[in-house]
């Protein structure tokens, strides 16, 4: 005896080609927009949310500012972006610090005088 194979209570994730309500949504999820011309500040990229958004944002043509505080962490996840071809720049910031903040945030206007958009993926 054999499984039917399309049943329609079978359990995982939908797929693509699934017939579904929403195809604006599908297409955004499997086919994410190309980001050229988009600078994207990102906090906490050394691993997790953060790490994952700075190499997909960039795998999309962002140019990626990487927020994080000073570690070889912080040096591994720029070099293994970079490695990958992100365009990406490093801006030293440790969220724990206004001192540090305030200087991130001078530097992010000297590097992007035409603004850019944050995304923090830091644990509060
Ligand atoms: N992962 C998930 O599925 C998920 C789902 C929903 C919500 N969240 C929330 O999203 C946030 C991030 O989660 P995650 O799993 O991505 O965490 P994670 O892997 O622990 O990453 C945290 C990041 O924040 C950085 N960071 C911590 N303190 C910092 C500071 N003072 N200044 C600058 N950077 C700092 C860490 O850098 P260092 O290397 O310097 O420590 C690291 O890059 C958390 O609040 C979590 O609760 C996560």
């Amino acid at each position: 005896m054999s499984a039917s194979p399309a049943s329609s209570s079978s359990p995982g994730p939908p797929s693509p080609s699934a017939s579904s309500p929403s195809p604006t949504a599908d297409s955004a999820v499997f086919t994410p927009p190309r980001l050229d011309g988009r600078t994207i500040a990102i906090t906490g990229t050394t691993s997790g949310t953060g790490r994952v958004m700075a190499s997909r944002c960039g795998m999309q043509g962002a140019r990626i500012i990487l927020l994080n505080r000073p570690s070889a962490r912080a040096d591994t996840a720029l070099r293994e972006l970079r490695g990958a071809g992100v365009d990406v720049v490093a801006v030293p910031c440790d969220l724990q610090s206004f001192d540090s903040v305030r200087a991130a945030a001078r530097m992010l206007t000297e590097i992007c005088p035409n603004g850019w958009t944050c995304c923090a993926t830091t644990p509060a």
